[in-house]
């Protein structure tokens, strides 16, 4: 059978003043139907043009993207990125002012009647532990219920395959770890393939399935969190998670007053 999303040799490049300069290069990885992957690296690595790919605004240079065994891009085609089924959210997660939660939700349900729209919204925001807070506005929620907001309507739609991009990158440290861990609980009750992107090796490890560690513009290993960090592929990525790890140990000893 074939994965549920294949990458086969992606490259992307974006025009610069000396032609073009590729940032995206011969990149190939798969997912699992309801697999959870995690692309982890640097600022600048091409973390976020990859998802810009999926999603269909970034036309490749070479390889090619198939979900569920549909060819969505290749340099000659391409599907549009509202034929995808593609869902995204951003790292500006924004949520519409004016709307209420339930509005925000809503949003991308235009084609079901009235009834049906009301009842999935309803059940997303059960999903994500909001039902109580239907009817309030985006200014009266903390950044955290914001987040569940904008994952609430991400999800609503049923997309194939959802694509989050650093969806907890505005809050703080311990809000940041409770919403990974309850992120993951709800995209496995929905049963969803997801690539989440983060600078952030501790939430890679809490969420994923799959953990792709980038180095400029490729993944350098692609692998299960327990195969990465006991047999990393190579030294870049065994210095990336045992650097991270050492700070990790830093903060907890920083923590108990001990440094
Ligand atoms: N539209 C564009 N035109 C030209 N260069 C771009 C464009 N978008 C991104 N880049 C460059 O491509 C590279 C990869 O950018 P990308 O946004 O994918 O990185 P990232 O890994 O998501 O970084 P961050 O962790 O900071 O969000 C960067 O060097 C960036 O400057
Ligand atoms: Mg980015």
């Amino acid at each position: 059978m074939n994965p549920h999303l294949q990458l086969t040799d992606l490259a992307v490049r974006y025009p610069c003043p000396e032609g073009e300069v590729c940032v995206i290069n011969r990149l190939s990885l798969q997912l699992e139907r309801g697999e959870i992957g995690c692309l982890l690296g640097a600022s600048g690595c091409g973390k976020t043009t990859i998802l810009r790919a999926i999603a269909g605004f970034e036309p490749l240079h070479s390889g090619q993207i198939q979900l569920d065994g549909r060819l969505l891009s290749t340099p000659q085609q391409s599907v549009a990125p509202e034929k995808r089924n593609v869902g995204m959210m951003f790292q500006d997660y924004a949520l519409f002012p004016h709307l209420s939660v339930a509005g925000n939700v809503a949003f991308g349900l235009k084609a079901l009647g009235r009834q049906a729209r009301q009842q999935r919204v309803l059940e997303m925001l059960e999903l994500v532990g909001l039902a109580d807070l239907a009817k309030r506005y985006p200014h009266e929620l903390s950044g955290g219920q914001q987040q569940r907001v904008a994952l609430a309507r991400a999800l609503a739609p049923s997309p194939e395959l959802l694509l989050l991009d650093e969806p907890f990158s505005n809050l703080d440290v311990d809000t940041r770890e409770r919403l990974a861990f309850e992120v993951r609980d709800i995209l496995k009750q929905a049963g969803l393939t997801a690539i989440l992107v983060t600078h952030n090796q501790a939430e890679a490890f809490a969420i994923a399935d799959r953990i792709g560690v980038m180095q400029q513009g490729n993944v350098v290993q692609w692998d299960s969190p327990y195969q990465l960090y006991n047999h990393p592929a190579n030294d870049f990525v065994a210095d990336f998670i045992r650097r991270e790890a050492l700070l990790d140990q830093r903060a907890s000893a920083l923590a108990r007053g001990e440094v």
